[in-house]
């Protein structure tokens, strides 16, 4: 098969649409990441999102909405789901809520709830509108790959198996969205993301987050949220997080690579003059700027040649915790401490 690459203009959005509603996938942006597009409605249409990403048929996707109206028609909505929707759509949170049996068993993976997310992208909501649908689309990856945050990246994935990628450049926000339990009083962050615990407590009075967003799940523990299950956004380079005083981070990892080959390594920009002389990738001026572009770098250290990379933990507060809950799982946990 072979995948055109269409501008997100009006011309494309009218082409997507058509596609979607035959039954097709296409790889579209969104302010968060690239997602692979079809039909929520259509069983047959979520299995191809299941088959381009080799994604296992345990991890559950999100549909994607205009708004309050629409998740209506898919969810029951509880206060707090209601309350977190006025507050932060359109935008990068996505609310799980038990759903109503018209969401077909694929796109659940047969759990009684749905994830539901109102996208901001503007072409993203084109779509939906021109189509009428309710969208259901992961991050268009083959599964385990770092997110897409350009659409260079769908096509080094997904090219020949997908018929179609809308191109509305690089994302915005870079990491996926925060996945949010709202069928309870108290919301329940499974994955955190642009929209951060503090910024849900404000609304909601309170934010818990699950313990496995930070650390792998314990032997026979149960996922609450399946996709934590899988190992994710890896590059194909091994890499390594070190954490602590500053000084004796930069000491640990000059000493790593005076060890070894072909050792790169990804830092803020303010951190760099520690490194001189060592193989760099600089994450930018601030926690968004690194989320902005963390996928692409792993991307691109691998395109590099990159042996190995070691990264230095950041602090887990506000977006900061996104960022380490990626870089963590990107790591397989494997986590040093100085
Ligand atoms: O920003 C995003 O969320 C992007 C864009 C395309 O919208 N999508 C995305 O989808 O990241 P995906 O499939 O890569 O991640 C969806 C996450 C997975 O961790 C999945 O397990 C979880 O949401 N999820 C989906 N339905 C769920 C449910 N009913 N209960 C708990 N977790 C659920
Ligand atoms: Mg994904």
């Amino acid at each position: 098969m072979e995948t055109r690459r269409l501008p997100a203009d009006q011309a494309g959005i009218i082409k997507a649409a058509q596609a979607l509603k035959a039954g097709q996938v296409v790889g579209v942006p969104t302010e968060t990441v690239y997602g692979l597009a079809a039909d929520a409605l259509n069983p047959r249409a979520v299995a191809a999102i299941f088959e381009a990403k080799g994604r296992p048929a345990d991890n559950p996707l999100i549909v994607h909405v205009l708004g309050k109206a629409q998740a209506q028609a898919l969810a029951a909505l509880t206060p707090l789901a209601i309350s977190l929707m006025d507050a932060f759509w359109p935008g990068p949170l996505t609310l799980v809520a038990p759903r109503l049996t018209v969401v077909p068993d694929i796109v659940t993976a047969g759990l009684p709830t749905v994830a539901l997310r109102a996208p901001s992208h503007p072409a993203m909501r084109a779509l939906l509108l021109e189509s009428g649908l309710a969208i259901a689309a992961p991050s268009a990856n083959r599964s385990g790959a770092p997110s897409p945050t350009a659409p260079e990246h769908v096509l080094a994935d997904l090219s020949g198996l997908i018929p179609l990628v809308l191109d509305g450049g690089p994302c915005e926000v870079g990491l996926e969205s925060t996945v949010v339990d709202a069928t309870g009083a108290l919301p329940l962050v499974l994955r955190p993301g642009a929209v951060t615990p503090e910024m849900i407590a404000a609304v909601a009075g309170d934010c818990l987050v699950a313990p496995s967003a930070m650390r792998p799940l314990k032997e026979g523990e149960a996922a609450l949220s399946p996709g934590l299950r899988h190992r994710h956004y890896a590059p194909k380079a091994p890499l390594t997080l070190v954490k602590g005083p500053p000084d004796r981070v930069a000491a640990h990892i000059r000493r790593l690579c005076a060890q070894e080959e072909g050792v790169c390594v990804l830092v803020l920009e303010e951190r760099l003059p520690a490194y001189q002389g060592l193989s760099t990738f600089s994450l930018g001026q601030d926690l968004g700027q690194a989320a902005h572009r963390l996928f692409a770098l792993l991307r691109q250290a691998d395109e590099a040649g990159c042996k190995r990379i070691l990264a230095e933990a950041l602090p887990e507060e506000g977006l900061g915790l996104a960022l380490m809950n990626r870089l963590a799982r990107a790591a397989d946990f494997d986590i040093q401490s100085v």
